[in-house]
């Protein structure tokens, strides 16, 4: 028999997608801060959609951008869920190959563009839209219900983690439910059950006091363009292993049964060098393509600056050369000892005259979650009632600092129910989602709250 909500959905599906619509016009760009009072209008109007739910809500002042905390705590007895999730965007560039602008959400061929769309605004949309569907039918829901939604994921999260540490009772939680991953592949929803984590630098070397004529000097002034290549070239073997000291002492190796498990999902490389057009692909050796992306640690270097970029050629020995890199870590690397060991790589490695400067921009360990849970059943019970099919375990290789924090500070697992899709386009040009995969989303939503609200001996 459908639930009540299951006709509301239907009846306000346009709206649903109008609404996104809105929400997706805001350019939100966390990292730009000529975008402060747009990240300010994305947040407060998430807390307007929460506060016409009749939630209780707050909009929390950072010295970054706002959080918005809001709760609805009326089933008495109930587990509750803590709903993560960010209204935050990446910049949008490189403007000129996005098919239409990137703040004007467009629909084509059943997915809405914009940045934005999947990461993470149309997924955080998703659990607000079935909380509206269960208070407007019901008049109440089957759980008690906290949203926090922040705008700074997408930089690191770094003033979330002082608000969860000073509001440890106010998020009290039995589960965290996160829609920021994707599923396995169209018509294959998935729950993750992994993520990477991530160590971020930014390397500065300087040579002499000014740019040099590299015929009068070079070969007997080190280049630091030239110290930098060589470096960074020596960070990773012929074999994709990392050679900084120590690396893999903590890395959790994939077990036996997870590598069957990755190899079952037939995973194509040939449509992967398809969809990314490239010609072959590359990584440590002794993995597949899935193990490497989600469950083997990689470095990659983000950006590379030094000596002359402009027309034509310039021969220069430049002063100064320098680079941001990262690497994406696995339970149990910490960004800390990641540090200690590439400033000792590095360090040991600069030439004469050429000094040296590293910056650690954010870190956040790797996480793994139990599939053994009463929630996990749940949401796969909860899934397969959204999109007719049940879910696949995944893990993922991108971060969401935050998840291990909630972990540490609070003591709560985090169910990672992605409704998106890898070839999506998150932080690149022309950013989709799927407005088929949205609406089935908000179904799951709304079956979750059912699903966990049948769950008895909630602890909070
Ligand atoms: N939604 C992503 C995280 C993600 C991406 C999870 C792909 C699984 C697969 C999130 O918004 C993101 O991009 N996070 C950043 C975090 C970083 C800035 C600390 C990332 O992974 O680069
Ligand atoms: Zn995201």
């Amino acid at each position: 028999m459908p639930a009540p909500f299951e006709s509301y959905l239907t009846e306000h599906a346009a709206r649903f997608e109008d609404e996104l619509c809105q929400w997706l016009r805001i350019p939100s760009v966390s990292a730009i801060s000529a975008h402060r009072n747009d990240t300010r209008r994305a947040a407060a109007w998430v807390a307007g959609q929460l506060q016409a739910l009749g939630l209780q809500v707050e909009q929390v002042e950072t010295p970054g951008h706002p959080i918005i905390y809001a709760e609805w705590l009326g089933a008495l007895g109930a587990p509750t869920v803590l709903v993560y999730g960010h209204y935050d965007v990446q910049p949008a560039d490189p403007l000129d190959e996005w098919i239409t602008p990137p703040f004007e959400p467009a629909r084509r061929e059943g997915n809405i563009y914009a940045r934005g769309a999947t990461d993470d605004k149309g997924q955080v949309l998703t659990h607000v839209k079935a909380a509206e569907a269960w208070l407007r039918t019901a008049g109440k829901l089957p759980v008690n219900l906290k949203f926090l939604i922040e705008g700074e994921e997408e930089v690191g999260s770094e003033n979330l983690e002082p608000f969860v540490a000073a509001n440890r009772d106010k998020l009290a939680c039995d589960v965290i439910v996160i829609s920021d991953t994707a599923q396995y592949a169209p018509g294959k929803p998935a729950i993750t059950y992994g993520l990477r984590g991530i160590a971020y630098f930014e390397v500065k070397l300087r040579g002499p006091a000014k740019d040099l004529h590299s015929g009068i000097f070079g070969g007997a002034v080190s280049n630091p363009a030239n110290a930098l290549a060589k470096m960074l070239g020596g960070l990773v073997d012929e074999q994709g292993r990392i050679q900084v000291p120590g690396f893999y002492d903590h890395v959790v190796p994939l077990t036996p049964r997870e590598r069957e498990q990755f190899a079952a999902l037939n995973y194509d490389d040939a449509e992967l060098c398809k969809q990314l057009e490239v010609g072959g692909l590359s990584g440590e050796a002794g993995y597949s393509t899935l193990e490497r992306r989600w469950a083997r640690p990689t470095c990659d270097i983000n950006g590379l600056t030094s000596g002359y970029q402009g027309e034509g050629a310039k021969t220069v020995l430049p002063c100064r050369a320098s680079a941001k890199l990262s690497f994406r870590l696995v339970p149990n690397q910490t960004p800390a000892e990641v540090e200690r060991g590439l400033r000792t790589f590095l360090q040991s490695r600069l030439p004469p005259g050429v000094t040296m400067e590293i910056v650690a921009h954010h870190g956040a360990p790797g996480i793994l979650t139990p599939l053994e849970s009463p929630y996990m059943a749940a949401a796969e019970q909860a899934i397969a009632a959204g999109f007719g099919t049940p879910p696949v375990l995944v893990r993922e290789g991108g971060s969401i600092p935050i998840v291990s924090t909630f972990k540490e500070l609070l003591g709560v697992d985090t169910l990672l129910l992605g409704w998106g899709l890898n070839d999506d386009g998150a932080h690149g040009p022309n950013e989709k989602f799927c407005l088929a995969d949205y609406h089935r989303a908000i179904k799951s939503s709304a079956w979750l709250w059912e699903h966990i609200g049948r769950l008895k001996g909630a602890k909070k």
